[in-house]
């Protein structure tokens, strides 16, 4: 993604993932405080980079694909990232997911990542609602997600199991026309 003027100053950036990057997601993947709110299920590098090469960021732009995840940078420095699932294109549908690696947490880094990702998909993409779901203890999380104008839509009960017991997650979603740049 290209930055803009607007944007150019700031030290956070987004990028396509490579297949190169599976290590590094690996190892964040495996951060206690990453896994903390979300159960990150086991993969094997060979899987996450399969996975990652099989990705077309072409794809976004022409309605079509299903999942795509971006590398967050801060000054340059890889410091977590952004997964896009496209559940229907039809109607517009897709979810994000989003991890920093410990050390660039509480920075304010995602809510600037996440307006980067917002503006590409709202101008440049068909996709007009963006959902997200967290653990209701996910305090950071929300935070982040209502200071970009997300609306809590509804409490998702028993959404997930980490560590043994089932969680409560809370959706929300942006529309296109929501979202204030
Ligand atoms: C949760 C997370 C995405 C927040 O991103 P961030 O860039 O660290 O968030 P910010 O620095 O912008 O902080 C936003 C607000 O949340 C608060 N916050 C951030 N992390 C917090 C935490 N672990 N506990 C309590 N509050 C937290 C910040 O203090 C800030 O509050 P304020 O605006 O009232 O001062 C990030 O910490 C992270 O990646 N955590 C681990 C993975 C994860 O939980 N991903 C989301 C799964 S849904």
């Amino acid at each position: 993604m290209q930055p803009r003027e607007s944007i150019r100053e700031s030290p956070v950036t987004l990028r396509p993932t490579r297949a190169g990057d599976a290590e590094l997601l690996n190892l964040w993947r495996q951060e206690p405080s990453v896994a903390r709110f979300q159960p990150l299920g086991a993969v094997t590098l060979p899987c996450l980079r399969a996975e990652l090469a099989a990705q077309n960021h072409d794809d976004l732009h022409h309605g079509r694909g299903d999942k795509f995840q971006w590398i967050i940078e801060y000054r340059g420095q890889p410091a977590g990232w952004v997964t896009l699932v496209a559940t229907n294109w039809d109607h517009g549908l897709a979810e994000i997911g989003y991890a920093l690696s410990t050390p660039f947490q509480r920075r304010g880094i995602t809510p600037s990542a996440l307006r980067l990702l917002l503006r590409e998909l709202f101008l440049h993409t068909s996709l007009e609602r963006i959902e997200a779901r967290c653990a209701v203890d996910n305090i950071g999380s929300r935070k982040v997600l209502e200071r970009l104008g997300f609306e809590r839509e509804g409490l998702l009960r028993g959404y997930f199991v980490l560590r043994d017991r089932r969680v409560d997650n809370y959706l929300y979603a942006l529309l296109r026309e929501d979202f204030v740049d």
